[in-house]
């Protein structure tokens, strides 16, 4: 049997990782500023996190939802800590898709309504309401297309302002990244996301936070929403929140009140998972990490903006962005494999930075550097050859 050919790869075989850093079968480092798209988030196998799921495994992996299962109280006591957010009630999953196809239709139940706002360049998931709801026709299956969703302009307050006027008593829910990860690292702006907060208070909707990406430390604070002071009435979120492990949640406002079966899952805070949950929180919180993210990302931006030939350097914290002319298109595969350095990329031009929180300044300047060199070394190359065809 082979496998079904859905990703584009490349050549590289990891079969170590540690920190920041994965070794490849041949024992070639590379510094790693992709974190498996933005799921590592305390740092390759951290010994606390690996000893927890470890010391979890001798005890038992897995029994299901219908008993008592401590360890997720206590992971939901933790991050209610963490996030600042103590009150608000938690759903546990297994992934990011499945933390927002449950936040819409957890939305769904509490208001009855249907209308669902989503926004340009916006990326949910790939189960059906998700992929429903994520700006891209060519992963939406012709099942999945929905009248529910509809797609406003990211950050145009006009166009949110009218769509209510004249549908809200209509709109379920309105989703959004605070910054949209697949999307290019757009930012949304603090206005928009007070407006938004606003209007499903005016209108009975329900406020989604999509975190998934942006959110568990990863801007400086554990929700990318706080930046905006307001809160969601659900947040959903999963890759940072195992630093690997597949586990994801929702955690929900007080104001919207369970009944049995409403949801369900089999595996979703199963004790390994939870286990996991609970080293990451604890690492957070012991190496200060959010403080970490907020501080390192705002100096590797201000760096990164010193680089005349690449422009819109944006983000909060350890996720950011920045766009590379065309002259330079080969920057992000010669960092990777004459560098030696995993960066992300949004299309068609972004590079996106997803590193552990954890990263050191030494690794940032070490990036620095080859990002600085690799530069030069392009902007020489096509100068060298206009000088040829001009000769
Ligand atoms: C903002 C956002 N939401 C949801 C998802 C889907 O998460 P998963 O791949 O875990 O289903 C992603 C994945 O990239 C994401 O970036």
């Amino acid at each position: 049997m082979k496998l079904f050919d859905v990703y584009p790869i490349n050549n590289i075989n990891i079969v170590k990782a540690f920190g920041s850093y994965v070794w490849d079968d041949n024992e070639v480092e590379y510094l790693d500023l992709y974190g498996g798209h933005a799921v590592i988030s305390i740092g390759h196998t951290h010994p606390h996190w690996v000893e927890k799921i470890e010391d979890q495994l001798e005890k038992i992996a897995f029994y299901s939802n219908s008993v008592k299962i401590p360890l997720q109280a206590e992971l939901a006591d933790k991050l209610g800590k963490v996030s600042g957010k103590n009150n608000y009630q938690l759903f546990l999953c297994n992934s990011g898709a499945e933390a927002n196809e449950n936040a819409l239709k957890l939305a769904s139940f509490h208001n009855g309504r249907k209308k669902i706002i989503a926004f340009t360049k916006a990326f949910h998931g790939r189960t059906s309401l998700a992929v429903s709801a994520t700006d891209n026709r060519s992963i939406i299956a012709p099942v999945n297309e929905t009248e529910n969703v509809v797609f406003l302009p990211f950050n145009d307050e006009e166009a949110l302002k009218q769509y209510f006027k004249e549908n809200g008593n209509n709109v379920c829910a309105v989703i959004v990244e605070s910054i949209q990860g697949v999307g290019g690292i757009k930012v949304a702006s603090k206005s928009f996301l007070q407006l938004i907060r606003k209007l499903c208070t005016e209108y009975g909707a329900v406020f989604i936070a999509d975190e998934v990406q942006c959110g568990y430390g990863r801007t400086g604070k554990f929700y990318a929403l706080d930046y905006a002071e307001v809160n969601a009435d659900i947040y959903s979120m999963a890759k940072g929140m195992g630093n690997g492990f597949p586990i994801g949640a929702i955690a929900i406002s007080p104001e919207i009140a369970p009944k049995y079966f409403m949801l369900g899952t089999t595996f979703g805070g199963n004790h390994l998972a939870c286990a996991a949950g609970i080293a990451v929180l604890d690492v957070i919180e012991n190496e200060k990490l959010m403080q970490n993210a907020e501080e390192l990302g705002y100096f590797l931006m201000q760096e990164i903006a010193k680089i005349p030939e690449l422009k819109n350097v944006r983000g909060k914290g350890l996720m950011i962005g920045f766009d590379v002319p065309g002259e330079l298109k080969d920057l992000k595969k010669n960092l990777l494999f004459k560098h030696k350095i995993f960066t992300g990329e949004a299309k068609p031009n972004v590079i996106r930075l997803l590193p552990s929180l954890a990263l050191t300044k030494n690794d940032a300047e070490k990036f620095l550097k080859a990002l600085n060199e690799e530069v030069a070394f392009l902007v020489s190359q096509t100068e060298n050859i206009s000088a040829a065809i001009n000769a």
